[in-house]
């Protein structure tokens, strides 16, 4: 078990770019590894690599229903709108309502570099809006209704 440290709201390398995955290499999967221990000892239902300092298209989700890990994820359909009360490990204390779609697909590689593409409606999808939003350096605060 390895745990990473979450970085906080303010630092830079929350509003930067993330960069695609070239290579699933060992480092890779340990980054895969270090982010599940890290989102499940804080309590999270997902977390992407730049909350932990990295800048690569990684991110992990597990709402109840089991691991989910994506490596360069796109969103390739949505429907409907939901909206409802968000939060993030990297602006402890704060929430807000933030509208999404109710209807989420995603494409992304597992870490055997194979392609899939998993359908999450409801939490899943907004967890699939909210953790992608991460790879662009964009945070929930940033779409909160007031
Ligand atoms: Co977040």
């Amino acid at each position: 078990m390895a745990l990473r440290q979450i970085v906080q709201i303010g630092e830079p390398v929350l509003r930067k770019k993330s960069k695609k995955v070239e290579k699933i290499d060992k480092k890779i999967i340990q980054l895969l590894d270090d982010m599940a221990d890290t989102m499940y000892d804080a309590d999270g239902v997902g977390l992407a690599a730049p909350q932990v300092g990295i800048l690569k298209r990684v991110v992990i989700i597990d709402i109840g229903d089991g691991l989910i890990e994506l490596i360069n994820p796109e969103i390739i359909e949505t429907s409907g709108e939901q909206t409802d009360s968000e939060g993030c490990l990297s602006v402890a204390g704060r929430s807000g309502e933030v509208t999404r779609p109710y209807l989420v697909k995603v494409r992304a590689l597992n870490r055997e570099g194979q392609v899939i593409e998993i359908e999450g409606e409801d939490l899943l999808a907004r967890a699939f809006c909210h953790e992608i939003d991460h790879l662009e350096g964009i945070l929930f605060v940033d779409k909160i209704e007031d």
